[in-house]
């Protein structure tokens, strides 16, 4: 017999699950959706607000320093980030869009955020290269292009301190890992092959978390 001891998230649990936790009312969060919705389909890139404050509280658990995301968009997990970072802690925030970014810059400003957070514009993996081999992280989030997450992950993973932690979104893919309905597309198949590739990766210990489309968790051995 088959435990079922998880729970299936309809839209009328979810928002109980978003109206229980702390600063659930934030009205900065709440503008900052409502900016980027301006912006149309695309709004569907902003993370939801409880893995922002997911981020927010395992950034101020682990006493994070030196934090590194790939994938600004409007700010909204660059945020989450920076709020939780230790005294003096700083963020670099990877993303190759001006005009969405320009939203980030804005509202990091507002939330006096904006002075821990270095922005590089560019394609990620070069700017990755770029970065100087003594720069060692303790926090990685990436969310970017999911056929370049393989590529985001070798690139990292000599630059993470040994116990530092990295975060993949998007690793459930609505459910389109399974492959149930017969779709298959290039990042379908490329956060598949990561999931596979990551339970096996003796570099790390690792967790797939079934928070927002999947977080799969790793801290470098
Ligand atoms: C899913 S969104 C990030 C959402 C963001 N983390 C948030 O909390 O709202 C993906 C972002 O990755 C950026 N991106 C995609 N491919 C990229 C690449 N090759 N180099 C740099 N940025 C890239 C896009 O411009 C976009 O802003």
């Amino acid at each position: 017999m088959a435990l079922q001891n998880y729970i299936r998230l309809d839209d009328a649990l979810c928002a109980y699950v978003r109206e229980h936790r702390s600063g659930w009312t934030d009205p900065l969060w709440r503008a900052l959706q409502a900016e980027t919705l301006r912006l149309g389909a695309v709004a569907e890139m902003m993370i939801p607000e409880e893995e922002g404050a997911f981020l927010t509280f395992l950034v101020a658990t682990l006493r994070v320093r030196q934090a590194i995301e790939i994938g600004t968009f409007t700010g909204a997990s660059g945020l989450a980030i920076a709020r939780g970072l230790a005294e003096g802690g700083t963020l670099l925030s990877l993303d190759r869009s001006e005009e969405w970014t320009a939203i980030a810059r804005s509202f990091w400003e507002r939330a006096g955020v904006r002075g821990r957070i270095e922005l590089r514009l560019g394609p990620a993996l070069e700017s990755l290269h770029a970065i100087p081999g003594e720069a060692i992280f303790d926090f990685a989030f990436i969310d970017a292009d999911k056929t370049g997450y393989d590529a985001y992950y070798e690139a990292l993973l000599p630059r993470m301190r040994p116990g530092g932690v990295l975060l993949f979104d998007n690793m459930l893919r609505g459910g389109r890992v399974l492959d149930r309905d017969g779709t298959d597309d290039p990042d379908t198949r490329a956060i598949r092959a990561l999931n596979d590739k990551l339970r096996n990766d003796p570099r790390i210990e690792g967790l797939l978390l079934p928070v927002a489309d999947g977080i799969y968790l790793c801290r470098k051995r």
